[in-house]
């Protein structure tokens, strides 16, 4: 049985202090400091250019922070590059990331990680266990437009693909989830799909960094908001005690006339 529950984990899972980071000149992160722990979502919020997706991507091991400190799990950890951070359990996803068009749903939630038959796991591919565990899994995350394991992704709604995604994400082990923006360009019931899969993974104990400039996807499913300006953290709030429009006007407060 593959690792899908990684329990509520008392320790942060990764926390960053004080990262700066800069591309050439230009400063984009000035001091981040932001603790994910299990079972919970944070969302990272802010303006265009605010250094949302930087900060995602110093943790998706994609860029190295100029300054600060990464721990994971406790550990200072230098993430070096995705790979790195992937074995540490850090999964990026991305909207068309290593999802095949013309492979079954069932092949592709297996992909690179198939069952096999035999004591080894050296012999045919169990196709039957492997339909029918995508079966269930899907058919927990209520995507009820799917009528067969084995449609062809190509067929999945822009929603449905992230949903998929997500989901494989968190059956295969992983133990947070960097998510941006992927609401973008989907209709709000596909964006549903999104959300529950989402809060599935937060329920699984999980720690989701979510990156949406759409509050109202935003809010329902975040535990904690993070409010980034010009590379900084201007607020960070619980989800419950703050509205939408309060929000708003955090992020991208009235023009003072003073
Ligand atoms: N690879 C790069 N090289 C140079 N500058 C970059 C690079 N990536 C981003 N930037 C700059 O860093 C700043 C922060 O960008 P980032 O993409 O992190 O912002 P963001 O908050 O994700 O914005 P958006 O909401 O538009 O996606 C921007 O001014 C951007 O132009
Ligand atoms: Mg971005």
């Amino acid at each position: 049985m593959a690792n899908r529950s990684v329990g509520v984990s008392p320790l942060p899972l990764v926390e960053l202090l004080h990262i700066v980071h800069r591309y050439g000149e230009t400063e984009v992160l000035s001091d981040v400091s932001l603790t994910l722990s299990g079972g919970e979502v944070i969302g990272l919020v802010g303006d265009n250019g605010s250094g949302k997706s930087t900060l995602l991507k110093i943790i998706a091991g994609y860029h190295q922070p100029t300054s600060g400190v990464v721990r994971v799990l406790g550990r200072p950890t230098t993430l070096r590059n995705a790979g790195q951070s992937r074995a540490l359990g850090i999964e990026p996803v991305y909207q068309d990331l290593a999802i095949l068009d013309d492979l079954s749903l069932w092949r592709n939630f297996f992909l690179g990680k198939e069952r096999r038959r035999g004591r080894f796991g050296l012999g045919l591919l169990n196709a039957r266990w492997m339909r029918k565990e995508c079966e269930t899994r899907l058919r927990e995350l209520g995507l009820s437009r799917i009528q067969s394991v084995e449609m062809p992704a190509r067929l999945l709604s822009g929603g449905e693909r992230q949903a998929l995604a997500v989901t494989r994400a968190v059956y295969f082990g992983a133990k947070v989830l960097l998510l941006d923006e992927p609401t973008a360009s989907l209709s709000a019931r596909e964006a549903g799909n999104v959300l529950q899969a989402i809060s599935a993974a937060r329920q699984r104990g999980l720690s989701v960094l979510y990156i949406d400039h759409n509050l109202h996807h935003v809010l329902p499913v975040a535990d904690r908001v993070v409010v980034l300006e010009h590379g900084r953290v201007v607020s960070e709030l619980r989800a419950s005690q703050v509205t939408e429009d309060e929000l708003q006007r955090l992020i991208a407060p009235p023009l003072s006339h003073t």
